[in-house]
C-alpha cells in the first residue's frame, strides 16, 4: 500500500482522510479524485497544496476512462471510495443522482479495481443501511439491510456490488459503515453545520418532527482512524461498524450547539418532519474495536471542537451559504419554517 486514490477526496470526510493519511504516513502518495459536485470543494484540500506527496484529479467515478487514466498515471495500488451523493433530504427531492453516482459509479470503480488488480478496494458505507433500529438494539455487521430512504437504498445497493465483486472476481474489498460524522469542512446542509451556522447568524434551527430522533455523532478524525485500522488490519470481504456507540437526541444536539455559542434556545423551531425519517441508528462497534481501534472523542468534545471550527472559519462556510445553497434552503425549509412551531 503506497499510492492511494481517495475518490470523493474533496468532500467532507474524504478531505479529512487525505489530511489524516498525509500526516500519518510519510511514505504514502495520495491522489484525491473528485467530480467537484456542489459538495466537493477544493478549499477543503488547501492544507495539502504544495505537498509533493499529494495530487488532485478532477473526475467522475462513473467515467471509466478517467478513472483508468488516474490509476495508470499515479500507479495506484489502493482505492478508498468516499464519492457519493450524501444528503438524505436531497435524495427525497430527487433520487436519480443517487443511483448514478452511488451505485453505477461504484460498479465502475469496482471494474477498474478488478482490471488493474488493485491491492485493496475500501468502500465507505453508512449505518443507514441497517434502517431504523428500535431501542435497545444495536446493529451488528451480519444484520440485514432494511433501508428506507433513497440515499440509504443507494448505499446498500453499492455494498451489494462490493461484496459481489469480492465473491465473484476476488477483488480484495473491505467496507466500513460509519455513523454520522461531525467536524471541519462539513457542508452546511447537514444538521450539525446547518444548526451551528444558523445559530451564529441568529437564524432559526429547523428541528424535524419532535426532535426525538437519535444519531451517533462521531468526530470525523475518529472515523478516519477507524477506516485506517480496517484498511491496514481488516479482513478481506468484511464490513466493520465505526461509531462512538453512544446516541444523542437531535433536540439535545441542537440545545448543546446553542449553549456552546451562548444563544437562546428560542432559536429552535420544530418544523414538519422529513418523509420516512429514521428514528434511531445504533451500532455495535466491537468488531472494529477488536482491531485495536477506539473512538476517542465523546459527543460533547466532538461537538465543542466542531462548533469552534465554524466560529473560526467563516471564510469557508459564508460563501457556500450565499451561493447555490440559498435556492436549496428555500426549497427545503421555506414552507417548513412558515409552518414552524
Ligand atoms: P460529501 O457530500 O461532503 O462529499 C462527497 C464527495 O463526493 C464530494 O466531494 C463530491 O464532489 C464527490 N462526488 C460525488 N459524486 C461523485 C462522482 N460521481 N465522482 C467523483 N466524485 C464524486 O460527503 P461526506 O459526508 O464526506 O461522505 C463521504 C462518504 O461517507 C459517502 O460515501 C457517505 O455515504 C459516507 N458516509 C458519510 C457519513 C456522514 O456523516 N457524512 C456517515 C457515514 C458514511
Ligand atoms: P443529517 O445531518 O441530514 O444526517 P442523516 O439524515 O444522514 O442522519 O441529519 C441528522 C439528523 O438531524 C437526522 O435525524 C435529521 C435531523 N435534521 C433536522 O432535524 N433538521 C434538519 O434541518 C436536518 C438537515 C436534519
Amino acid at each position: 500500500m503506497k499510492n492511494i486514490l481517495v475518490t470523493g477526496g474533496a468532500g467532507f470526510i474524504g478531505s479529512n482522510f487525505v489530511h489524516y493519511l498525509l500526516a500519518k504516513y510519510p511514505d504514502y502518495r495520495i491522489v484525491a479524485y473528485d467530480k467537484l459536485t456542489y459538495a466537493g470543494r477544493l478549499e477543503n484540500l488547501k492544507p495539502a497544496e504544495g505537498d509533493p506527496r499529494f495530487a488532485f484529479v478532477r473526475g467522475d467515478i462513473a467515467d471509466r476512462a478517467a478513472v483508468d487514466a488516474a490509476i495508470r498515471q499515479h500507479q495506484i495500488d489502493t482505492l478508498v471510495n468516499f464519492a457519493a451523493e450524501t444528503h438524505v433530504d436531497r435524495s427525497i427531492l430527487s433520487s436519480e443522482p443517487f443511483v448514478t453516482n452511488n451505485v453505477a459509479g461504484v460498479t465502475t470503480l469496482l471494474e477498474a479495481a478488478r482490471e488493474f488488480k488493485l491491492e485493496r478496494f475500501h468502500h465507505i458505507s453508512t449505518d443507514e443501511v441497517y434502517g431504523q433500529i428500535p431501542e435497545p438494539k444495536r446493529s451488528r455487521e451480519g444484520d440485514p439491510f432494511e433501508t428506507r430512504s433513497p440515499y440509504s437504498a443507494s448505499k446498500a445497493a453499492a455494498e451489494h456490488f462490493v461484496f459481489a465483486y469480492f465473491v465473484t472476481y476476488g477483488v480484495p474489498v473491505t467496507i466500513t459503515r460509519g455513523s454520522n460524522n461531525i467536524g471541519p469542512y462539513h457542508y452546511p446542509e447537514k444538521a450539525v453545520p446547518l444548526f451551528t451556522t444558523n445559530a451564529i447568524d441568529n437564524e432559526p434551527l429547523p428541528v424535524y418532527g419532535d426532535g426525538r430522533q437519535m444519531r451517533d455523532y462521531q468526530y470525523v478524525g475518529d472515523h478516519c482512524e477507524g477506516i485506517d485500522a480496517v484498511l491496514h488490519r481488516g479482513q478481506l470481504g468484511e464490513a466493520y461498524n465505526i461509531a462512538t456507540g453512544v446516541e444523542t437526541y437531535n433536540i439535545d444536539m441542537a440545545r448543546q450547539i446553542l449553549d456552546i455559542l451562548g444563544k437562546p434556545h428560542s432559536l429552535i423551531k420544530f418544523v414538519p418532519d422529513r418523509a420516512g425519517h429514521d428514528r434511531r441508528y445504533a451500532l455495535d462497534v466491537s468488531k472494529a474495536k477488536a482491531l485495536g481501534w477506539e473512538s476517542r472523542h465523546t459527543f460533547s468534545q466532538a461537538l465543542e471542537q466542531t462548533v469552534r471550527w465554524y466560529v473560526d472559519n467563516e471564510w469557508w462556510w459564508r460563501p457556500i451559504k450565499s451561493g447555490e445553497f440559498r435556492a436549496y434552503y428555500e426549497k427545503q425549509y421555506g414552507a417548513r419554517l412558515a409552518a414552524a412551531k
